[in-house]
């Protein structure tokens, strides 16, 4: 039953956990203000894409930003969530969605974002710096990189012998846990 449901269009670039992480709170019942409409992926390879397959969400490969507005006024979702989505969105898009689109970001914004900063690379650089806590942010998207109104972060500590890789799976685990509360939040 999707009556009376947000609908939200998830824009994806790899691997899709969040996107997994997501359905699975729609499906198990935990997250009930939402579904799914759209999955936009820029990557053709992307995993992710797998996952919107899998559970019948209806699928786009858009690999040029500028092509997304004529697709999304097409699916009128209320709510876009970037989810691991690695391009720039253009500023038309931004001001024709100002305020409905949400982004996650591996780490405790302002620290360890902004232009080059995503995937691995936001965690080898929280490794370099010593800091002995990061986190995830979830925060609006607005003209900036990693610049819009935080709604959400959570800490995850930076433990001695943390590599890049395994701080990256403890703070993915939170990325999943702060998106899910972060859209109830927003998707009202
Ligand atoms: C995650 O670290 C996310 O924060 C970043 O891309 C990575 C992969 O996300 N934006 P996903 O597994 O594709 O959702």
């Amino acid at each position: 039953m999707t009556k009376g449901k947000i609908g939200i269009t998830v824009l994806i670039s790899g691997g899709g956990t969040n996107l997994q992480a997501i359905i699975d709170a729609i499906e198990s019942g935990s997250l009930k203000t939402v579904k799914i409409d759209h999955v936009i992926s820029s990557n053709e390879n992307a995993y992710g894409n797998s996952r919107a397959i899998k559970h019948n969400i209806p699928l786009s490969i858009i690999k040029n930003p500028d092509e997304i507005l004529s697709e999304l006024r097409k699916t009128k979702s209320e709510l876009l969530v970037l989810a691991g989505y690695l391009k720039v969105l253009p500023p038309l898009f931004i001001e024709e969605y100002e305020g409905k689109i949400i982004n996650i970001h591996p780490s405790l914004i302002p620290k360890h974002c902004g232009k080059g900063f995503y995937g691995m690379k936001v965690h080898e650089s929280v490794i370099e710096s010593g800091d002995k806590i990061t986190g995830a942010t979830v925060h609006f998207v607005d003209k900036g990189v990693d610049t819009g109104e935080i709604i959400l972060q959570r800490e995850v500590f930076v433990l001695e012998n943390d590599t890049a890789e395994i701080l990256a799976k403890r703070v993915l685990k939170i990325e999943h846990e702060i998106l899910i509360e972060a859209i109830e939040r927003v998707a009202i």
